[in-house]
């Protein structure tokens, strides 16, 4: 594998974006509707589990189609309603999202709630649509369900609400960090391998990649909270520390959380490690490439 992470990002962002607004456009009733859901989504963002998953397949040598493009949009799509909705007054209360105003800041609650509710079902019905093999997009629809429902990415969220003002321990804030970020992370990799028709031992290494990347993906984020630079990640800082949330800073203080990211990320390389031995790759490949731009703080 030769190219980078960057030119593979600037070639597949284009065509995963288009791939959601025409989905949306075709599918969409309510113009006001259309347009709030569209505002979240071309308000940017890193796309980092789309391309996650993108490079997943890559990384078993297999041509990006258009089936793949579409896991990645509906991915993309579940990620921005979790935004939107992460944002509301009721959760985090945020002003400012991707550069741009929240959801709610332009189109009220109301719209934006709804706005959310439609990216997620519409989600599942892209990936419903998708003219693969039944029996891979019933696998593939069940695990999203799985990653961003009441046992993944929902239940790190009440976990995280309902620990503002309490202490957890480091193992709890691990496991909320697992499940609100690391689940759609892992659901990214684990959906390649779905899709690529991997066996046990491959499954296995991936998602142990995965978890590691998921976990120090959430550890950067709580970091730059506190140490980031807020015209770069586009959303206010200290929110955190306001909501008495807990997060590996609060936790282990600053040092303590850029070790803790630095040890996940050497994890995630080592089960990375373990897979390119299994399909003998001897050259670096994209989910390094991943690593290394996570990396950079
Ligand atoms: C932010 O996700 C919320 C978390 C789960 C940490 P991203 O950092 O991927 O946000 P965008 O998509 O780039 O805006
Ligand atoms: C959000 O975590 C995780 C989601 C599932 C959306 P945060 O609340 O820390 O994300 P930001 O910092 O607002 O992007
Ligand atoms: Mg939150
Ligand atoms: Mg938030
Ligand atoms: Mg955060």
């Amino acid at each position: 594998m030769t190219k980078t992470y960057q030119e593979f990002a600037e070639k597949n962002i284009p065509v995963i974006d288009r791939t959601m607004y025409q989905f949306l456009e075709e599918s969409g009733k309510s113009e006001r509707l259309l347009e709030a859901m569209n505002y979240s989504l071309e308000a940017g963002g890193k796309r980092f589990r789309p391309l996650l998953f993108l490079a997943t397949v890559s990384f078993f040598s297999q041509t990006l189609e258009k089936t793949h493009y579409e896991v990645a949009a509906a991915l993309e799509m579940i990620h921005t309603y979790s935004l939107i909705h992460d944002d509301l007054p009721a959760m985090d209360d945020d002003d400012l999202r991707r550069g741009k105003p929240t959801n709610h800041k332009v189109y009220g609650e109301a719209i934006a709630i709804l706005s959310g509710d439609a990216l997620l079902t519409e989600a599942f019905h892209l990936m419903a649509t998708m003219k693969i093999d039944s029996g891979v997009r019933t696998e593939l629809i069940r695990l999203l369900a799985k990653a961003s429902g009441s046992e993944g990415m929902i239940a790190g969220q009440v976990d995280d609400i309902l620990g503002e003002n309490e202490r957890i321990s480091l193992k709890d804030l691990q496991k909320m960090h697992s499940k609100k970020t690391g689940a759609l992370i892992q659901y990214a990799v684990e959906a390649g391998v779905v899709i690529c028709s991997q066996q046990f031992e491959m499954k296995k290494w991936l998602l142990e990649y995965a978890q590691n990347l998921g976990i120090a993906f959430q550890i950067k984020d709580d970091l730059l909270d506190v140490i980031g630079d807020e015209s770069k990640i586009g959303k206010k800082i200290g929110a955190d520390e306001a909501h008495n949330k807990n997060t590996y800073v609060s936790l282990l203080g600053l040092e303590g959380a850029k070790n803790a990211f630095a040890n996940h990320c050497e994890l995630a390389e080592e089960s990375l490690a373990k897979a390119k031995e299994l399909l003998e790759i001897k050259e670096p490949t994209l989910l390094e490439g991943i690593l290394e731009e996570l990396k950079v703080i």
